[in-house]
């Protein structure tokens, strides 16, 4: 793996909110006519009212595909255009969270469920921004952030016992007290704790990849390009790497 390159970027007035901090400086990086993925989370929601602000106050000329049904309501109410992958090959750049970074770059998502339409906006993307706060940064993945697994509904007995074969606990995500949480695409997520981490983030991801019933795992690899990483203070470095 290559060195990161780091450094600092702080053009606006910081904010004492790292996600926030994060979140606005990332909406600095689009330019009028790109296509944008548009990412789900606390944090991106930050980038989307920045990129409204902007589409309002300059006339930024931008189409978002949004990764989740939450994102694409947040859009609308914000009138940011939006466009859908029917109508789109490629797109620019996508800015979007992570539950989890670390130094190369591997991450953790879907910790609010939208890993499978993270994941494909992502992979058609020329340029993927990472927005996080500091905290997100680990050393090594899976230790404090349970890995998120999308399943179909029919496969959930068989892919529990397979998940277990490959040395973790899944753990079904639920939604309230008992009923389970229904991803935007109508499937259940397993939530799974490795006990010592995640040693080989892309051997695992490969692994899950061959589960039948799985329908893609949290882990991203080799997706992101830059992480814009908000501090305390409100700083915000700005970290590039070639997946
Ligand atoms: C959703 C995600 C989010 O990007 C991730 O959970 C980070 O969210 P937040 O910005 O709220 O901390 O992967 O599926």
């Amino acid at each position: 793996m290559t060195n990161p390159t780091t450094f600092e970027v702080c053009e606006e007035k910081p904010v004492a909110n790292p996600k926030e901090a994060a979140g606005r400086q990332a909406a600095e990086l689009v330019e009028s006519g790109m296509r944008v993925g548009l990412g789900t989370g606390s944090t991106v929601a930050f980038t989307l009212a920045r990129l409204a602000e902007r589409v309002a106050s300059e006339g930024l000329e931008v189409h978002g595909v949004p990764t989740s049904i939450d994102t694409q309501t947040r859009a609308v109410e914000l009138g940011i255009p939006l466009m859908t992958l029917a109508e789109v090959e490629r797109l620019d750049l996508t800015i979007d969270g992570a539950d989890e970074i670390d130094a190369a770059f591997q991450m953790i998502k879907g910790g609010g469920g939208a890993l499978l339409r993270e994941k494909v906006v992502a992979s058609i993307s020329e340029r993927v921004a990472i927005v996080v706060g500091r905290d997100k940064v680990v050393e090594r993945l899976g230790l404090s952030f349970l890995l998120p697994v999308e399943v179909v509904p029919f496969a959930l007995p068989t892919v529990s016992r397979e998940l277990r074969g490959i040395g973790c606990e899944p753990v079904l995500r639920l939604d309230g007290p008992s009923e389970p949480f229904h991803t935007d695409n109508g499937n259940r997520i397993f939530d799974c704790r490795f006990p010592d981490g995640i040693a080989d983030a892309p051997t695992l991801e490969r692994e899950l990849a061959c589960v039948p019933g799985i329908v893609e795992s949290g882990l991203f690899i080799g997706l992101a390009h830059t992480a814009l990483i908000g501090a305390d203070d409100g700083s915000v470095s700005v970290t590039h790497h070639r997946p």
